[in-house]
């Protein structure tokens, strides 16, 4: 690997968190309340997205477009043509097809933006894909947009 191990020090846990989703050990999100009264509680999606819409006019819309609508050379990442399953014919990077919303954070964690793949924080990403699905029309209210949710999330 090209990039020097330290700057993914932080995104190594993200990933580790969804690429083992199935692992079901416990962890910090799911300990239990009691264990951790001072713990706050676990985002609701709505919460998510509005910080998300400030991670993604910081980070991402000066290539997909204030709107998500895409530019000359960004995919769009709102609308009926966002987020296909194959990526499309001219895409150099995306090789893997988005099934649910975790293939997505998935892949955006490693590759997003471009040449700075894991460079936001965890929450950040999962706030920005909270903003992406709302955007989208996926109701995100009512739950946190994490790992565990965004594996249930089936786009196609
Ligand atoms: C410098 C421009 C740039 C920035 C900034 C950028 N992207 Fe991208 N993004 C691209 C390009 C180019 C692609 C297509 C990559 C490929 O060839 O597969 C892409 C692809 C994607 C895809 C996959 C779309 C699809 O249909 O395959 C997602 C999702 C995405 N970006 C999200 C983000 C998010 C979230 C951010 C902000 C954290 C971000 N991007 C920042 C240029 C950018």
């Amino acid at each position: 690997m090209k990039i020097p191990m330290s700057r993914w020090s932080a995104p190594a846990t993200f990933l580790t968190a969804i690429l083992l989703p199935a692992c079901g050990g416990a962890s910090s999100q799911t300990a239990p309340a009691a264990a951790a009264p001072a713990a706050a509680p676990a985002d609701d999606g709505e919460t998510q997205a509005a910080r998300g819409a400030r991670v993604y006019a910081e980070n991402c819309a000066s290539c997909h477009g204030a709107g998500g609508e895409g530019s000359k050379k960004s995919p769009p990442v709102v609308g009926k043509d966002a987020l296909p399953l194959d990526p499309r014919p001219e895409q150099k990077s995306r090789k893997v097809q988005f099934h649910t919303a975790l293939d997505v954070a998935q892949w955006v964690v490693k590759n997003m933006p471009p040449a700075a793949g894991g460079s936001l924080k965890e929450s950040e990403y999962w706030d920005v894909l909270a903003f992406d699905l709302k955007a989208n029309g996926v109701p995100v209210a009512g739950r946190t947009i994490d790992a565990k949710s965004a594996a249930d999330i089936k786009l196609h």
